[in-house]
């Protein structure tokens, strides 16, 4: 049945008319800066890192929770912390029809310890584990591996303070990067519990006032109102200074340091590597206790596309923010700024928005990022896998029946290509050449009349006739066949190579 809209006067008519004559100033809608497309090419990352996502949270008994991209604004400034970059600078606010201040959630533990609250998880058995995957949009500078629309998954324990569960945290976040086959550290330090941390603060913000000359702005500011994130600072001259700044487990209560000692007895006995990063502080202000970041190893590209990469360096004006290409992933060292997910205790954020008591901890991960490294790495995640079989038609009557054919071949399970609107039979073969498809079946005016296909098997060059009515028991009879004869050969591969 042909489209009807119900209201006409909303049709845009493609073509100009004769009252309606072109702007000719029109120009063609443009990506946003910092977003980008993620094209079908890039798919297979994307279904790479959801599969392992999902893997790994099932073999640690975790639950998917998916909460809107839209939260109220004070649920992120209540969590995050008011004088945070991502609330000061970053977050995509705007009012609602009533009035109301909605954000775009630029991170994702906030909304579910919201939903662990708002549906009575606390009466759940404790701990309460749930991980997501999902955008997030913080509206910082672009740059390579920083966008204004990502991607995180991430992992949230709710109701225990047992160390154990921060070893399990960060185990977990571990043996995730590892079984991808990504070379990382794991960075960990105690930035300790409120009160423990005060006493930090002074000795921090002392320490930072005798070279306040030194600092940036937005640090002289921090240096007021939140001077946890003057470690946490990106620009150079501050990096420099917190070189030998005081060190948050000096400062420690018998409490929190006991956890922390625990915390890392449970680490040795996994046997999990980690580096102690005694000035690591995290840019969200809901944080106790254990900090935790995963940063990349240091990689460094073969020197013969030097010249290349320089150009591609950071982009300092934003101009090739949305490119994504292996060679403008330049060498960084690895930092807080480049790295690829964080995480640690927030023991009183359900509390903080209204909750009973309910320690917890998590962690999130940046999924372009991590694809980035993947792809800058070569590691290989394996290919998609083509359709097993092509159909191809010559002329309009075999069009017709092999379109009802593919029908009946896709409902029955087989993976099949096509390229229906095409006439010749050489650009058919040449796109099921391209796509790497097992067998082609050709239907022309012959086998139209005599009520026959033919198979092509497109290793071999072989063709033969079948009858269309058995062509799902050839088809499955041959890629059955198929399967052994390529396995047979990698068999007698491997024998090869022991001989
Ligand atoms: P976060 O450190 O702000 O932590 O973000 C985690 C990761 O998300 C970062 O390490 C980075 O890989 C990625 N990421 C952040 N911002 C961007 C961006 N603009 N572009 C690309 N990737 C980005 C959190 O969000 C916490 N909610 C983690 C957590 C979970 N803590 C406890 N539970």
């Amino acid at each position: 049945m042909p489209y009807k809209s119900r209201e006409k006067s909303k049709i845009i008519p493609n073509k100009p008319t004769e009252d309606q004559p072109q702007e000719k100033s029109k120009k063609t809608p443009q990506l946003l800066r910092g977003m980008k497309d993620i094209l079908p090419e890039d798919q297979h990352y994307w279904d790479f890192i959801s599969r392992r996502v999902d893997a790994t949270a099932k073999t640690f008994g975790f639950g998917r929770i998916v909460t809107p991209v839209l939260e109220e604004t004070s649920l992120f400034v209540r969590s995050v912390g008011k004088e945070t970059d991502i609330i000061e600078k970053e977050m995509y606010t705007l009012d609602d029809k009533h009035g109301s201040s909605i954000s775009l959630r630029p991170e994702g533990t906030a909304g579910v310890v919201r939903a662990y609250i708002e549906h009575g998880m606390l009466n759940r058995p404790q701990p309460v584990k749930m991980f997501y995957y999902g955008p997030f949009f913080r509206h910082d500078r672009p740059q390579a591996g920083r966008y204004r629309q990502f991607h995180q998954f991430g992992f949230e324990i709710i109701g225990d303070k047992h160390p154990v569960l921060d070893a399990q945290m960060l185990m977990m976040t571990y043996v995730f990067y590892q079984e991808i086959g990504l070379p990382i550290s794991l960075q960990v330090n105690s930035v300790g519990h409120p009160e423990c941390r005060e006493d930090y603060k002074k000795v921090l913000v002392d320490y930072y006032k005798k070279r306040k000359n030194s600092l940036c702005e937005d640090c002289k500011n921090r240096l007021q109102k939140n001077p946890l994130r003057l470690l946490d600072c990106k620009e150079s001259d501050c990096q420099v200074l917190m070189q030998d700044a005081p060190q948050t487990v000096d400062y420690l209560c018998e409490e929190c340091n006991e956890h922390f000692v625990s915390v890392l007895e449970h680490l040795d006995g996994l046997e999990v590597p980690y580096v102690l990063n005694p000035r690591l502080v995290r840019g969200l202000d809901y944080y106790s206790n254990t900090a935790f970041e995963i940063w990349p190893e240091v990689y460094n590209p073969v020197e013969e596309d030097k010249d290349e990469d320089e150009e591609n360096k950071e982009d300092k004006d934003g101009e090739n923010a949305n490119e994504e290409t292996e060679k403008n992933i330049e060498p960084v060292k690895p930092s807080s700024q480049s790295a690829l997910g964080g995480g640690g205790r927030y023991d009183y954020l359900v509390e903080e928005l209204g909750g009973q008591p309910a320690p917890a901890i998590g962690f999130a991960g940046g999924i372009e990022r991590l694809i980035n490294e993947i792809k800058m790495r070569h590691i290989d995640i394996g290919q998609p896998t083509p359709p097993d079989i092509f159909v191809a038609q010559l002329g309009d009557e075999a069009r017709k029946k092999i379109l009802k054919l593919f029908s009946e071949l896709r409902k029955s399970g087989f993976q099949i290509a096509e390229s229906f609107s095409k006439n010749g039979l050489k650009p058919q073969m040449e796109m099921a050449n391209k796509l790497g498809v097992k067998f082609t079946i050709i239907l022309g005016q012959k086998e139209l009349i005599d009520g026959t296909l033919l198979i092509r098997d497109m290793e071999s060059g072989l063709q033969e006739t079948v009858d269309y009515d058995t062509i799902k028991d050839e088809l499955k009879k041959r890629l059955a066949n198929h399967g052994v004869r390529k396995n047979s050969r990698s068999t007698n591969r491997s024998s090869d190579n022991l001989s």
